[in-house]
């Protein structure tokens, strides 16, 4: 099993210490950071807006993973490409255009990533493995952090890892909630290649660095 990447999630950080947080995983070996952008309709809470991710994009040099939870993405997607996002995430039940928006977001020199609901099925986002470099299998019900892992995530994790592999396709394979050091390792032998956590770094009482090398001694074993 090749090691998978991590991406703190900054949803379950000090909001007015962002910067601080983001260059302590930077420090810690966090391979890219996650953004989670909420709109208040597509799930009910509210975060950052693509000023925030212009912000972030000069405090650190790590690609920043922007997770869209909005309705109609399309209309966006010039502005979070603007503000300098290095992956930009749709969900497939927010757009009336999935390809077209994929499509919008590589042009513009982002590299696409698609995403789906819990109760959503893993057939979803088959249609679409060709036109994304990313596939992000949300592993609760988006919105908020701290929530206990869905276990149905893990066999569309392995349904996305065998229909990648299968068709020689090198996209990331992103799982998205509830992870901790201790299912960690079993995310990953599923076929992840990147483990997005929030509360499980930035809540940890020994503090974000301490618990993202918890998190790589547990996929190491
Ligand atoms: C939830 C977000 C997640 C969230 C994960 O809507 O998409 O990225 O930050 O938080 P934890 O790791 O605490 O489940
Ligand atoms: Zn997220």
């Amino acid at each position: 099993m090749t090691e998978p990447k991590f991406a703190p999630s900054i949803l379950s950080a000090d909001f007015a210490r962002l910067a601080d947080a983001v260059i302590a995983v930077e420090r810690a070996g966090a391979d890219w950071i996650h953004v989670d952008v909420m709109d208040g309709h597509f799930v009910p809470n509210l975060t950052f807006g693509p000023k925030m991710v212009a912000d972030l994009r000069k405090a650190t040099r790590l690609p920043l993973d922007v997770h869209l939870m909005i309705e109609r993405p399309e209309d966006w997607v010039d502005r979070y490409a603007d503000a300098g996002a290095t992956y930009l995430t749709i969900h497939v039940e927010a757009s009336g255009d999935v390809p077209g928006t994929l499509a919008a977001i590589r042009a513009r020199g982002v590299r696409p990533g698609l995403t789906l609901n819990p109760e959503t099925p893993v057939e979803a986002v088959l249609p679409h493995l060709a036109s994304f470099d990313l596939a992000l299998v949300m592993s609760v019900h988006p919105g908020f952090g701290g929530q206990k892992f869905i276990e149905g995530a893990l066999g569309k994790v392995k349904a996305i890892r065998e229909a990648l592999d299968a068709r020689h396709l090198a996209a990331e394979l992103e799982v998205d909630g509830g992870i901790k050091p201790e299912n960690a390792a079993r995310v990953a032998a599923a076929g992840a290649s990147v483990l997005v956590a929030g509360s499980a770094i930035f809540e940890d009482p020994d503090g974000p660095v301490a618990a993202l090398r918890k998190f790589k001694q547990a996929v190491r074993g």
